[in-house]
């Protein structure tokens, strides 16, 4: 019986939402959501601002609870009171803005609440090996690991967290927008990492709004607009240009560029906007066919 549970537990997927949903007093922050992530899997959540992204990875992470529909971990439903709570489920969160503490040393970040220690005091040798270790276990060589993490460039600071992440444990990674702030280069480098946490066997759920960044690393996509999902799909299901297409909202893009050829009429930098947005819905191929205006909707535009 043992085994067969053992089974079970090991054919549920880490996380799996089932038409969550979460409200902020009348505002429905997120409705209808159903998702699963398993180990060795990148899940994408894409989505405008205002989206519901941040809402659906706080629900994940213990931050929230959701007030609608299911939430198991390996099978088995859970209510998070806290972070603490998901983290020991296996759960561990990468935010954006990492709380790291920049003066101090990358290895002295990597066992911040979690030092080793030998007797009384901090085994700081075996930490130093053990972060230069594991980061170069996830390709990252750092020449010191006693430069303050301050130093490090955004990317690498984002790949330290992932390996810590990995180091201590985590089952599934959520990591949220860890590329938004960083140029080409740096971005390819966290998108790296991100398959290698993937390789080690983690779910990682990676939170982004550039489809370019999400596809070459994804395994399912779920889109998100208003609180609602417009899709989820295993990368065998989509294309990289439907996936923009749904992302960009072709007819919404398509208004925008309206809006700005009539601004722009005074305004030449506005005008260039207009003319590159143009050139992307055209690329996108969605949206109304050329030419046609976009009676209706309007008024969407005006929402803050
Ligand atoms: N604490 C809160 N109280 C009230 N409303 C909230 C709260 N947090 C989020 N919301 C609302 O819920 C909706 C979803 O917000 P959420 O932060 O999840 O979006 P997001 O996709 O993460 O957006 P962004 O890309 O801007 O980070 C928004 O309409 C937002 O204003
Ligand atoms: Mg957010």
């Amino acid at each position: 019986m043992t085994t067969t549970t053992a089974e079970t537990k090991t054919a549920a997927p880490l996380v799996r939402l089932t038409d969550a949903g979460k409200r902020y007093g009348n505002i429905i922050a997120l409705t209808g959501i159903t998702l699963e992530v398993s180990g060795s899997e990148v899940t994408c959540v894409l989505g405008d601002n205002g989206a519901g992204k941040s809402t659906l990875i706080k629900i994940i992470a213990g931050l929230h609870q959701h007030d609608e529909g299911s939430y198991e971990v390996e099978g088995e439903p859970v209510r998070f009171h806290s972070p603490r709570e998901a983290l020991n489920r296996g759960i561990a969160t990468v935010y954006q803005d990492l709380a790291v503490v920049s003066l101090m040393p990358v290895w002295r970040n990597f066992f911040l609440g979690n030092e080793l220690r030998r007797g009384p005091t901090m085994d700081l040798g075996r930490m130093r090996r053990t972060t230069k270790q594991e980061l170069l276990d996830m390709g990252i060589d750092l020449r010191d690991v006693d430069q303050p993490i301050g130093t490090l460039s955004g990317g690498e600071r984002q790949c330290v967290a992932i390996a810590r992440a990995v180091h201590f444990g985590a089952k599934v990674l959520i990591l949220d927008e860890p590329t938004a702030a960083l140029g080409v280069k740096q971005a390819g480098v966290v998108l790296r990492y991100i398959v290698q946490a993937k390789e080690r066997g983690i779910g990682v759920i990676f939170i982004t709004h550039n489809p370019h960044h999400a596809y070459p690393v994804g395994d399912r996509f779920l889109l998100l607009n208003r609180g609602r999902s417009i899709g989820y799909f295993a990368k065998n299901e989509i294309t990289l240009g439907e996936l923009t297409g749904l992302m960009a909202g072709g007819a919404e893009l398509e208004q925008l560029t309206h809006e700005l050829q009539r601004v722009g009429a005074e305004d030449s930098e506005l005008r260039h906007v207009a003319e590159v947005l143009e050139h992307e819905v055209a690329e996108l191929g969605v949206g109304a066919t050329p030419g046609s205006e976009q009676p209706g909707g309007r008024d969407e535009t005006s929402q803050p």
